[in-house]
This record gives C-alpha cells, sequence and structure tokens, in this order.
C-alpha cells in the first residue's frame, strides 16, 4: 500500500513537470477553403493559418485542444479568436470526425481574417470579428478513426446478374432435403431378351440383369441442381428393406436416352446417352454418381449394370425409409 502511493505520488508530480502533454492524442491540422496551409502558432499562443505558417505540433484530450507547450487553446473573447494560453482551462467541445475533419461543438465551418503577416490569417470561431474574413475548414492528420467503408452496393438487379455457373455445387448424399424417387424401376434381363418384365421394387443387377430407373422431375425445379445419388446403407441400419450382394460391387452407371415403360425389354431398351462409368459400392456408404442441371418437367432413365462382367451379383428393395436405400435424384 506504501509502495502503491508513493508511485502514485510520483506520477502526479511527473504529469505536473512535464510541459508537452503525455496523455491525449497529437495532431496536425491544416485550413481549406478560402485560404489554405498549415496551422502553426505564433510565439504568444496565438493561432494561425496559412502558406506562410510552419505547422506546430496539438494534443487533443477528450474534447479540449492543448499546444505543445501544454497551452490550453480556447475561442478568446470576445471576438473568439483561437488562441492558446499559459494556465488556460481550454474550450470542451473540439471533435476529429472520422475523415480527419475538425469541429467544434459539431460546427464545422470556422472563419480565417487577415493578420499583418502575409500568408498568416488568424482562426475564428465566427464570422465579421477581424478585418477580411471568409470560412475554412480544419482537417487534422491524426486521432480519428477512419471511417467504416461504404456500405456494398445494392445486389444488381435479376435480369442483369449473370447465371451462377452451371452444376458446380453438388447436392448432398441424403434424402434430409427435397429428392425425388424411381418412379418404375424395370429389371431388363438379357438370358430373356424380349421378356418385358414389368415394375419391380427391386433394384437387381447380375452378370445378366440390369436396372432401369425412371424419374419425374418436377416442372417447378427449373433452375436447380440435381445430383444421381446412391445410398447404400448397413444391413443393420435398414428397417423395412434388405439387400443381398456377392461379388466386388463393382457397378455401372449410366444415363439413358430416353425413359423405360411397362413394355421395355432388354432388346428393346433405350440407348445409354452417357455413361458414368464404374462405382465400386459397399454397405454403409454414399455415393454421388453425378450432378446436373434438373431436367425440370422431364422425365429421365439410368441404368445401373454389372461392371465389366465383374460379377456382382446384387439385389435390394428400394426404400427411401431410414435409412433410405438405392438410387435417388437430390434437389438443390
Ligand atoms: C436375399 O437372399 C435371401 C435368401 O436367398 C432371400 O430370401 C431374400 O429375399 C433376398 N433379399 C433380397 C432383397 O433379394
Amino acid at each position: 500500500m506504501l509502495y502503491s502511493l508513493l508511485a502514485l505520488g510520483l506520477g502526479t508530480a511527473l504529469t505536473e513537470a512535464a510541459v508537452v502533454r503525455t496523455s491525449g492524442c497529437q495532431l496536425h491540422f491544416t485550413a481549406s477553403g478560402a485560404i489554405s496551409g498549415p496551422v502553426g502558432e505564433i510565439s504568444s499562443g496565438q493561432v494561425r493559418a496559412g502558406s506562410g505558417v510552419s505547422s506546430t505540433s496539438f494534443t487533443l484530450q477528450g474534447s479540449q485542444l492543448f499546444d505543445d507547450k501544454g497551452r490550453g487553446c480556447w475561442w478568446t473573447p470576445p471576438a473568439h479568436v483561437l488562441q492558446c494560453d499559459k494556465n488556460q482551462n481550454p474550450d470542451n467541445g473540439f471533435k476529429v470526425g472520422c475523415d480527419g475533419s475538425v469541429s467544434f461543438n459539431g460546427q464545422t465551418e470556422f472563419w480565417e481574417c487577415q493578420t499583418g503577416e502575409s500568408g498568416q490569417y488568424n482562426v475564428y470561431l465566427n464570422g465579421g470579428q477581424g478585418v477580411n474574413c471568409h470560412q475554412i475548414t480544419l482537417k487534422a492528420d491524426n486521432c480519428h478513426s477512419g471511417c467504416p467503408p461504404p456500405p456494398p452496393p445494392p445486389p444488381p438487379a435479376q435480369s442483369s446478374s449473370p447465371p451462377p455457373p452451371p452444376h458446380q455445387k453438388t447436392c448432398p448424399a441424403n434424402l434430409n432435403g427435397p429428392y425425388e424417387f424411381p418412379h418404375l424401376i424395370i429389371p431388363v434381363d438379357k438370358t430373356k431378351p424380349d421378356n418385358a418384365p414389368g415394375t419391380s421394387f427391386f433394384g437387381e443387377v447380375s452378370s445378366s440383369v440390369s436396372s432401369i430407373f425412371n424419374f419425374d422431375i418436377p416442372s417447378d425445379d427449373k433452375g436447380k441442381t440435381c445430383s444421381l445419388v446412391f445410398l447404400f446403407p448397413q444391413q443393420k441400419d435398414l428397417t423395412t428393406s434388405s439387400f443381398n450382394i456377392t461379388g466386388s460391387g463393382a457397378l455401372d452407371f449410366a444415363s439413358l436416352s430416353k425413359p423405360a415403360t411397362q413394355s421395355t425389354t432388354f432388346n428393346n431398351q433405350p440407348s445409354k446417352k452417357q455413361d458414368f462409368g464404374t462405382t465400386t459400392v459397399s454397405p454403409g456408404h454414399s455415393y454421388t454418381i453425378a450432378t446436373f442441371a434438373c431436367p425440370a418437367g422431364e422425365a429421365i432413365a439410368f441404368e445401373i449394370s454389372d461392371a465389366n462382367g465383374g460379377g456382382t451379383s446384387f439385389r435390394y428393395f428400394q426404400d427411401y425409409n431410414p435409412s433410405p436405400i438405392g438410387l435417388y435424384i437430390t434437389k438443390c
């Protein structure tokens, strides 16, 4: 306690001894308007502005201004000329705006009036107090925060904004968001090439069987992105479905040129439009096979077959109950 009292006493003594203020913020001013130039002082403490003035530094402490000799600056009555005087209690009301503009109690326009020295002008709070007076503003080189950036421009009108780059994003490989399930599944069999098997609830792939899945994309999905996903949970996560799989799990996914019908057979099935290549599936995984602009209002079809005759034999009950299993289109 004794130590801190001593320290406090020492600090007070130092502050009083110092001529240059140790608190507050040091700054310089420039004037512009009717005249322009730096702001300084003559030895008496009278503030001068203009091209014939050398800049001196001031200290802003709160809303009070001091000169570089620690003298308090005030608008000296009765003319309200700016001056810094020894032992003078400085005027309150000086403020530096975020851009450095100086105000006094909100007033940003000041006045300069002629002196006997060329290029030197007195600074007044009001006009008409001296000879040949005109308006000026004052700017500080320091003690301002910097203005916040201007607000971003308003978003461009819908019509003029460029369309987003197509299919950059991928929709989720789960059914937590919007999705489509197949409305028709046709397992075609090359060992019975003219047999039309009709609708199935199962996805089925073997060395002879491929499955075609039809999807109908609603017309209000225009502009959305679609991802073809294959969801393959583990058996323990299925509540109403089941699967059997043998072999490597290598499956070939392809889009077809047109949807299948109830009378689609191996021989008359639609041609492949685009082959997405081989995806090797195993339980407990989800796969994003392809992502494309949603073909809104269209019926589209995909086919899953045994990749390269790899010997996969796979049969599952296509089911969106937890956990969903099979081929879906997710939308985003
Ligand atoms: C899986 O194999 C068993 C035994 O052959 C059969 O009973 C079951 O229906 C098969 N499940 C599927 C989804 O094909």
